[in-house]
């Protein structure tokens, strides 16, 4: 399976400097690292100006988030239909920061997931325990329920691995740990979907950089990775694409 490395730009980008990273990334994705697949995810406001620079070079475009609905009296929010009507790809949904800071649920979650492969899009769902879950050992409890909670039957989409501890704070997991949440996430998806262990790909993600970047992607079980601070600047983002090719 090819691997992923997808850049979650998170609310960061204007129009002058986000299409311009978006160019240097493209201009610099040279045939070593389009053999894995790479995806762009920025602000909702730089995706119709990214979808043309991105997709004549085989560059994923992802949105953060998308509603439940196709449509409807909601203000503010984006439906998955409006994001594949851009040229949209994938869809990142239940990040740890919108969990916490949008309250939302693996029920909704869920109900996300399947609005999103309803309109063709790629769901990539997160999953992920707090610092305080790993300290009160629980994090298998923690990741079992997100999984079940959040996958509806027939997904077909990719899951990433983010500790939410790792996330912005410059501390990855290490490899062990990393290898040993991916043998229990490929079990539980299996599990739960009914279906061949390491069918579906899982990335991970937090903190990680092009230094530390080939060895994480060497770790067995690892679809690929999830970058947020190492996705801003062409340098970093392709210093990982091309990580241990
Ligand atoms: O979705 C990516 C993410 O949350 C990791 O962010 O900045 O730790 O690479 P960062």
């Amino acid at each position: 399976m090819r691997q992923m490395i997808m850049g979650n730009w998170k609310m960061h980008g204007l129009r002058g400097s986000g299409e311009r990273l978006a160019r240097e990334i493209a201009k610099g994705a040279d045939p070593a690292c389009v053999s894995r697949d790479l995806v762009i995810a920025p602000p909702f406001t730089l995706l119709s100006s990214l979808a043309p620079l991105l997709s004549p070079h085989g560059i994923g475009l992802a949105a953060q988030d998308c509603h439940e609905d196709p449509d409807g009296a909601h203000t503010g929010d984006i439906a998955a239909p409006m994001l594949a009507d851009l040229g949209v790809s994938h869809v990142i949904l239940g990040h740890s920061e919108r969990r916490q800071n949008h309250h939302e649920s693996s029920a909704l979650i869920c109900r996300k997931v399947e609005a999103a492969q309803k309109s063709g899009l790629i769901p990539v769902l997160c999953v992920g325990e707090t610092e305080a879950d790993k300290a009160a050992d629980r994090v298998e409890d923690v990741l079992g329920r997100q999984i079940e909670e959040s996958l509806p039957r027939g997904f077909s989409g990719i899951v990433a691995y983010e500790p939410v501890w790792a996330i912005g704070t410059g501390q990855a997991a290490t490899e062990q740990d990393i290898s040993d949440r991916m043998a229990f996430l490929h079990a539980a998806i299996a599990r739960h979907l009914e279906t061949d262990d390491k069918a579906t790909r899982i990335l991970y993600g937090g903190s990680v950089k092009p230094e530390d970047a080939a060895s994480i992607l060497a770790v067995p079980g690892v679809g690929g990775v999830l970058v947020g601070g190492a996705s801003l600047t062409a340098e970093s983002f392709l210093g990982i694409a091309r990580a241990g090719l």
